[in-house]
Formats: C-alpha cells, sequence, structure tokens
C-alpha cells in the first residue's frame, strides 16, 4: 500500500481530491504515508486520535498534503467548515479518509480509492499450516470527473 502510495503520488498535483474507503486497518493510513513520500512533504503522516485534518508542507516545490481523518466527524462538509478545505484545495493534494458522503461536495472530479482486505487462512506453501492472508489487499481506483478521464491509473498495478 505503502509503494501504491510513492507511485500514485507521482500522478497527483495541487487540486486534486482523493478518497480512500475500507474498514478499520484496511491501509488507508498506509496508503497515505507513501503518498507523503512520494510527494515529498515534511513529517510522517500517522493516524491522528484527535486531529482531524493534518497539513504536511512541500519539502520541495511541489503541493502541500492534507491529511484528513473523518472517522469522527458525522456530519458533512459543514462540521467540517472549520478546515476550509474548499480553500485550500487549489493548492493542496487532499486525501480523506473516511470521507464517503462528507467530502463529495468539494469537488466533482475525485479519484476514489476502495481497500479491500481479504481476511481469512490459507493454506500455506508446504501444506502443513495455515497461514494468514490478511496482508493481501485488493485496491480499486476510480476516477471521477474531467480531471481522471484519461489519467493512466492503470500504469500504478500490476
Ligand atoms: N498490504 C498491506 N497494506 C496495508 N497495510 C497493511 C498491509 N499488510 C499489513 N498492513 C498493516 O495493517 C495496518 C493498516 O493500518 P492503517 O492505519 O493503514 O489502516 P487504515 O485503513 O488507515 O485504518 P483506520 O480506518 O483505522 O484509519 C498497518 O498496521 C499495516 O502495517
Ligand atoms: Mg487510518
Amino acid at each position: 500500500m505503502r509503494e501504491l502510495g510513492r507511485r500514485l503520488a507521482k500522478l497527483l498535483r495541487a487540486g486534486d481530491l482523493v478518497m480512500l474507503s475500507g474498514e478499520l486497518g484496511a491501509g488507508k493510513t498506509t496508503m497515505t504515508r507513501g503518498l507523503g513520500e512520494g510527494l515529498g512533504v515534511r513529517g510522517a503522516v500517522t493516524s491522528p486520535t484527535f486531529v482531524i485534518a493534518r497539513v504536511h508542507p512541500s519539502l520541495g516545490d511541489g503541493p502541500p498534503l492534507v491529511h484528513v481523518d473523518a472517522y469522527r466527524l458525522a456530519g458533512g462538509l459543514d462540521e467540517m467548515e472549520d478546515l476550509d478545505l474548499d480553500v485550500s484545495l487549489p493548492e493542496s493534494v487532499i486525501v480523506v479518509e473516511w470521507g464517503e458522503g462528507k467530502v463529495e461536495e468539494l469537488t466533482e472530479d475525485r479519484l476514489q480509492i476502495a481497500i479491500h482486505r481479504a481476511v481469512g487462512t490459507a493454506p500455506a506453501g508446504d501444506g502443513t499450516e495455515p497461514a494468514e492472508t490478511d496482508e493481501v489487499r485488493h485496491v480499486v481506483l476510480t476516477g471521477l470527473g474531467e480531471r481522471w478521464a484519461d489519467a493512466p491509473l492503470e500504469t500504478l498495478t500490476g
């Protein structure tokens, strides 16, 4: 997930909104960490406990990364008004965890990333012991709007 984030960062520019979905522990923050590394921003991307949004300024001349964890927000954009995401979006890359039904009105151009975690066990190579398979993630990237119409998203996987 981290490597995927690093690769995706190369496609991102100011004004991009990325929405990450997937259950608890799916790897949303892990992917955002890779995005931060790929964008070359300051500070480690972490799972905020109280902080809802954190701005990671660029170490170079790229856009800052705004990392939002909307898990604790029940309402929509209204409740996040203090964050002024609409103001920062044009010059930032905004990544939102748990943003469904909350941040869509920011822009019609969105990259939606759904992370599916396969939980369960599978036979180990030698067939003697079951091995955990929950390290495997299936990721579906959906680009919405003109911004993503011709984006080479398929180059990120495989
Ligand atoms: N293939 C993988 N991709 C992502 N994370 C993985 C993978 N394998 C193991 N992990 C681990 O799973 C955990 C994922 O946690 P992470 O904080 O990224 O999830 P999250 O989706 O942000 O969860 P939350 O909804 O609680 O914010 C990390 O501890 C990470 O090391
Ligand atoms: Mg998280």
